[in-house]
């Protein structure tokens, strides 16, 4: 402990204004120095994550030409030539057609995934209850097959692309609706709560089925599935693109879950969006 056997406090050595700026000055530098090189390093993943999403546009549309062609004469030689083969022969187009729309579906949404950030549109002010209004209704033959229930509290109006708003509140919502028990209709609720600093955290809460927390950061991955496509249909691609969306608004994506209870997937993005991502920032062309 400071300080002498009276108890006195240890007496502070004296440093001169001068000493200080200078302590300060280098403080300052260092603190640049790692900031600029923070930035560097920034700017070179942005530069390669972008890179990885013009490869991937490329890739995709170069792959869906041939593809397209195989199911065409795939579906040429079903009908023209079905009565030339046997049983067998016909089973074995069906599985080729099955599994070239398989390919087709999994590129489409691999371009989906990259069009996020080179396709993006820019930021505008959103009223989140009209965008999950109009989630709810592309899920409305969804809801009324299974019976389903769609919930929403009073949402707030934020700086959004409304388009990638839209893809993100149908994937967590169609997901809640999606993965639950048969012997349970589901029901979903997507609630708002501001958590300060400018930050909104958007909820949307399911009684399904629910999986180990354990796997959570698995089903953020891109084509990842805890559940077989013989029990509930999907690519694995919608986490993925979610979490793309929030974080491209500077926010994030996370979940809550219990086996059997249901799970919450929460959002936290800003409110506002610097001015120069916005629309009416933008120079005159
Ligand atoms: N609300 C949920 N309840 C339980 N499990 C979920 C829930 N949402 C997602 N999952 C699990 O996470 C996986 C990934 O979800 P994601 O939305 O990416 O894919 P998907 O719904 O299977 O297919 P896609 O969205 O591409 O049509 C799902 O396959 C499922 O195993
Ligand atoms: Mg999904």
């Amino acid at each position: 402990m400071d300080g002498d056997k009276q108890g006195q406090p240890a007496p502070v050595p004296e440093v001169s204004a001068r000493d200080l700026q200078k302590q300060l000055d280098e403080t300052n530098q260092a603190m640049w120095a790692l900031y600029k090189e923070l930035d560097d390093k920034n700017a070179e993943l942005e530069r390669s994550n972008s890179e990885l999403d013009q490869f991937a546009m490329i890739a995709g549309h170069d792959l869906q030409e041939p593809l397209r062609k195989v199911v065409a004469f795939g579906d040429r030689l079903g009908a023209e030539y079905a009565d030339a083969l046997d049983e067998r022969g016909r089973d074995y187009i069906d599985r080729m057609q099955g599994a070239s729309s398989r390919m087709l579906g999994l590129i489409s949404d691999l371009l989906r995934y990259a069009r996020i950030t080179s396709q993006a549109r820019p930021f505008e002010p959103c009223d989140l209850n009209e965008i999950a209004a109009g989630a709810v209704s592309d899920l409305e033959e969804r809801i009324v097959r299974e019976n389903g229930q769609v919930e929403s509290g009073s949402l707030p109006t934020i700086d959004a692309d409304p388009i990638q708003m839209h893809q993100l509140l149908l994937n967590l919502i169609g997901n809640g609706l999606k993965f639950h028990p048969p012997d349970r209709t589901p029901r979903v609720v997507v609630s708002c709560a501001d958590i300060g600093d400018g930050t909104v955290a958007l909820s949307v809460a399911d009684n399904g089925i629910g999986f180990k927390e354990q796997f959570v950061e698995r089903i953020f991955q891109p084509f990842r599935r805890l559940h077989g496509k013989g029990s509930y249909e999907g690519t694995g691609m919608g986490l993925a693109i979610c979490r793309k969306i929030a974080i491209r608004h500077g926010g994030d994506l996370s979940a809550t879950s219990e086996v059997g209870a249901g799970s919450t997937f929460v959002i936290t993005i800003p409110v506002a969006q610097p001015r120069s991502e916005r629309p009416e920032a933008r120079p005159e062309p």
